[in-house]
């Protein structure tokens, strides 16, 4: 490859390689590598192979997240995702948070729940997985057991697991932790009125299915401070059967909701991103109201190429911009978008398989291609 040093000057002309103060961290970059499970941690341990694919996608001033990674032994929906819940998975962590670090990366955990997209084979002594509700995923889908819905007794309880495991990342030596609210999932499923049927004070209103949320993000910020704390969520999105009736109102709340709280960031799945990672675009929904709302760093994230990650950072609809594929398939993805070099394609089948390195570490560099 030619010269492919950019004199600052350059770079500045490229809105998402401008620096950016989130908090307490100075990024160098608005780059930010989206949460992404790989279902490669054998056993729901970390494994050393993680420590080559996030040091081989960390920039220095990077901000990187990484895969959902559970927060207590309920929690697993899927073969071979992390933990977070105990001393050994904690220990595993630390070389691969060490490795980003030595890099001059900032490394947030991302901390999730599934609720009720799981199966027996998952759970603790084979109980049901556990929800805000007992309604099924459709029978269609085989792999899911129905859930259990959790008595309102019980909820506190899961609160406190977040607040745990938020605790073990800091002992891991993350810099923050992000909360998993998006895509079907527990906190999600808490959020959205197809799912939650409940008719206590986590259920209802749209006040009350906020609720759970709300708690788990108080209790996270006592624990690690608000400034270590990021949200996800996809207010847009159905996945997992996962819909709202008012999706604008619900992540206008949350937007409103989270200021209180003086977190760190909302990170937000853009409504275009449709089920398998297609792209719709045309719908009448946009996250201006939440970008508006949101009084901290704004993250955006779904179906993003480097122009249209720009333009949205010019025309002041996000702070960052988060890449999930693209990143996986390109480990230096800034330098590509530093020199407006072609990507890597990436390789859907082995998205979640659990080889160590075949579609994992073994994506090329650009320096390796162009000679
Ligand atoms: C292989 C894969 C795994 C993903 N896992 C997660 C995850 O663990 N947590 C999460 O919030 N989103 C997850 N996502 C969604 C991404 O973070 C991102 O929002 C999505 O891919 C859209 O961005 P993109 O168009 O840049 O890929 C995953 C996406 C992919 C492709």
């Amino acid at each position: 490859m030619e010269n492919t040093v950019l004199t600052s000057e350059t770079k500045q002309s490229i809105p998402l390689l401008n620096p950016y103060k989130m908090g307490d961290f100075n990024l160098s970059h608005r780059v930010v590598m989206a949460p992404m499970t790989r279902q490669r941690s054998y056993g729901n341990i970390p494994q050393p192979h993680a420590v080559l694919y996030y040091s081989q996608r960390t920039t220095p001033g990077g901000f990187l997240i990484t895969e959902a990674t559970g927060v207590s032994d309920t929690a697993q929906g899927y073969e071979y995702t992390p933990g977070i819940w105990t001393k050994e998975q904690v220990e595993a962590w630390k070389p691969i948070v060490d490795a980003v670090h030595a890099k001059g990366g900032i490394f947030f955990c991302q901390i999730w729940h599934v609720g009720r997209a799981s199966n027996r084979g998952f759970q603790p002594n084979g109980e049901a997985p556990i929800s805000c509700t007992d309604k099924p995923l459709t029978p269609t889908k085989a792999l899911f057991t129905p859930p259990r819905r959790l008595s309102t007794e019980e909820i506190p309880g899961i609160v406190n697991d977040f607040r745990l495991a938020a605790r073990n990342a800091m002992e891991a030596g993350f810099d923050g932790v992000e909360l998993h609210g998006a895509h079907g999932y527990m906190i999600d499923q808490f959020l959205k009125d197809n799912v939650n049927d409940r008719t206590d004070q986590y259920g209802g209103s749209l006040q009350n299915r906020c609720r759970f949320v709300l708690e788990v993000v108080e209790a996270v910020a006592k624990e690690i401070g608000p400034g270590r704390l990021g949200v996800r969520l996809s207010p847009f999105t159905d996945f997992l059967e996962c819909g709202d009736s008012n999706p604008e109102a619900l992540g206008l709340y949350m937007a409103e909701s989270l200021n209180k709280y003086g977190i760190l960031y909302c990170h937000v799945v853009e409504p275009r991103l449709i089920k398998g990672g297609e792209i719709k675009e045309g719908g009448s929904y946009t996250l201006a109201p939440m970008r508006k709302a949101f009084q901290r760093t704004f993250i955006v994230a779904g179906g993003y190429t480097r122009d249209d990650g720009n333009e949205a950072v010019v025309k002041g609809r996000t702070d960052l911009v988060a890449y999930g594929r693209w990143f996986l398939a390109n480990p230096d993805l800034l330098k590509r978008f530093e020199v407006d070099a072609a990507l890597n394609k990436y390789d859907r089948p082995t998205f979640y398989t659990s080889d160590p390195i075949v579609g994992y570490t073994d994506y090329p560099f650009m320096d390796a291609i162009v000679s």
